[in-house]
């Protein structure tokens, strides 16, 4: 029989930033408690502790939350959500010193200002890093410290969702976790997903493969409204060595200078975009894709601005390529466009709160509307603190409880066999660039699998990427359509639930 707890206080799916920003918040100041689920122990198997970039936020005299609020719309391509945008930027200095205090040991010049880098599609330099490249595992030491001594947080790790709980209303009443192998139903007066984005669904990404659409799915099988789901961010510079997560060549080295040549060492930026290197991170992906594309290859080539330096001010990119034999002091590196981000998610409200009572959603799996059609470099860890602390505390004021749950079952898992089937052919058909017939071709293969394995949420996630791509009939932001190349005038977001996209019909049965 399946044991049943009963938890007073949010209990949070994920332990990346948002996740365990969210636990800080929840239980700051109050006589709550928190519990916090993590598939995998803390630290790994979330994209936050992979972030090397770092934090953007108006740190600087001569830069202001309004000139972020512009660049972040403006990378956005027509769909951000100026009012979500506005919040960020303005509590982003905030968010970061708060962090500082917590001990992220933020690079700092010697009067103690934040170090800031540049990176693409910024106006100024506002990125605050740590050790040049190694700002999410810093952040998180942090983070998961003050979360460990904190003895109203209660974390179980080796814990994963395997359904959100519901009474008959349809109120999230709880969530039914698998922990250490054993089935438990958590029943809470809130939960907070948190459970990252959707890269291991596809054959190429940054992100670790752990993170595949898990919580997207869950939420869009309990009939919560999914936002903008077609919006995937590639990573310009993924390092092309055979791994798989392929590692990251960060963006600050092209804020550093670092150019991108072909085979012949030909620098192929301006054909495509007059901020050359520093264009969006679209435009990049997809320049890249095309000298690939047609034979030429991509390279990022630092060995002029970093050369020498490279050990110490890019360790982590530096360890990375020497482990596929490229010395970038000397070679260029082989760069690939990598799935790294998704911008679409759970629709939320600026506290956090999905379109399900007792559900809230922050980080990579909400979509809260400042992501827009294309996410603004190093904006994502900087969503993770504040919408996650502010999901926190509007989670931890949810008293309301609700009724019994209706339905135990857990939700099917991918068999292995069937998740390299799926990401292979997610990277081949809604990749960089996508048209119609990659599409549907897709989507038959989506289907096939669910009638073959049931209603997995890894598969939901997925569905709803490739039908919201198949709908959007034009192209904006991260989702480039060959097809149909031009940019509708007006920017339209998607809200979809999966009733709507045809699936969850099949699923209410269950
Ligand atoms: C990078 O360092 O290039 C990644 C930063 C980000 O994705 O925000």
């Amino acid at each position: 029989m399946t044991d049943r707890i009963t938890f007073d206080g949010p209990v949070i799916l994920g332990a990346g930033l948002a996740g365990l920003s969210a636990a800080l918040a929840s239980v700051e100041g109050t006589a709550g408690k928190a519990m916090v689920l993590s598939p995998t122990p803390l630290a790994t198997g979330c994209s936050s502790a992979w972030a090397q970039g770092g934090m953007a936020a108006a740190l600087s005299a001569d830069d202001a939350p309004a000139l972020h609020a512009a660049d972040t719309i403006a990378a956005g391509a027509g769909l951000c959500d100026p009012q979500a945008v506005t919040l960020l930027t303005t509590e982003g200095p905030d968010a970061v010193r708060a962090l500082a205090a917590l001990g992220a040991p933020f690079d700092r010049k010697a009067g103690g200002d934040f170090v800031l880098s540049l990176e693409a599609a910024h106006s100024k330099a506002r990125v605050a890093r740590v050790g040049g490249d190694g700002a999410g595992a810093a952040i998180m030491a942090a983070v998961i410290a003050a979360v460990r001594a904190a003895p109203s947080i209660e974390i179980r790790e080796s814990a994963r969702a395997r359904r959100l709980l519901q009474d008959a209303a349809g109120r999230v009443v709880g969530v039914l976790a698998e922990i250490d192998g054993a089935l438990v139903e958590i029943i809470a007066p809130a939960v907070i997903l948190a459970t990252g984005g959707i890269g291991g669904l596809y054959a190429v990404t940054t992100t670790p493969k752990e993170v595949r659409g898990e919580g997207l799915g869950l939420a869009a099988l309990a009939g919560a409204v999914i936002a903008d789901p077609e919006f995937v961010q590639f990573h310009p510079t993924a390092i092309d060595i055979g791994r798989d997560p392929a590692p990251l060549a960060t963006e600050a080295l092209r804020g550093e200078g670092a150019i991108l040549r072909n085979s012949d060492a030909r620098a192929f930026m301006a054909d495509y975009h007059p901020a050359k290197e520093l264009a969006p991170r679209d435009v990049v992906a997809r320049a890249i894709h095309a000298e690939r594309e047609a034979g030429r290859g991509a390279f990022l080539d630092a060995t002029v601005v970093v050369g020498g330096h490279f050990p110490t001010e890019f360790p982590a990119v530096f360890e990375a390529c020497m482990s596929g034999g490229v010395d970038p002091r000397r070679a260029m590196i082989p760069v690939v466009p990598a799935v790294h981000y998704h911008m679409g998610g759970v629709a939320t409200d600026l506290d956090g709160r999905a379109s399900l009572p007792g559900l809230f959603a922050a980080g990579e799996c909400a979509a809260t509307g400042v992501q827009g059609a294309n996410r603004l470099a190093s904006n994502s860890l900087l969503e993770a603190a504040v919408f996650g602390a502010r999901a926190g505390r509007a989670a931890a004021a949810e008293v309301q409880t609700g009724g019994a749950p209706v339905s135990l079952a857990p939700f099917p898992d991918l068999p292995e066999a069937a998740l390299q089937t799926l990401r292979k052919a997610m990277s081949r058909d809604a990749g960089v660039v996508r048209d119609a017939t990659g599409l549907t071709r897709l989507l038959g293969e989506v289907e096939a699998l669910e009638a073959a394995h049931g209603p997995c949420p890894t598969l939901i996630a997925a569905r709803l990427i490739v039908e919201a791509a198949l709908a959007r009939r034009e192209s904006r932001g991260g989702h480039c359509r060959s097809d149909f190349p031009d940019t509708d005038a007006v920017g339209v977001r998607t809200f979809v639930t999966l009733q709507e996209a045809g699936a969850a019909v099949r699923y209410a049965a269950e």
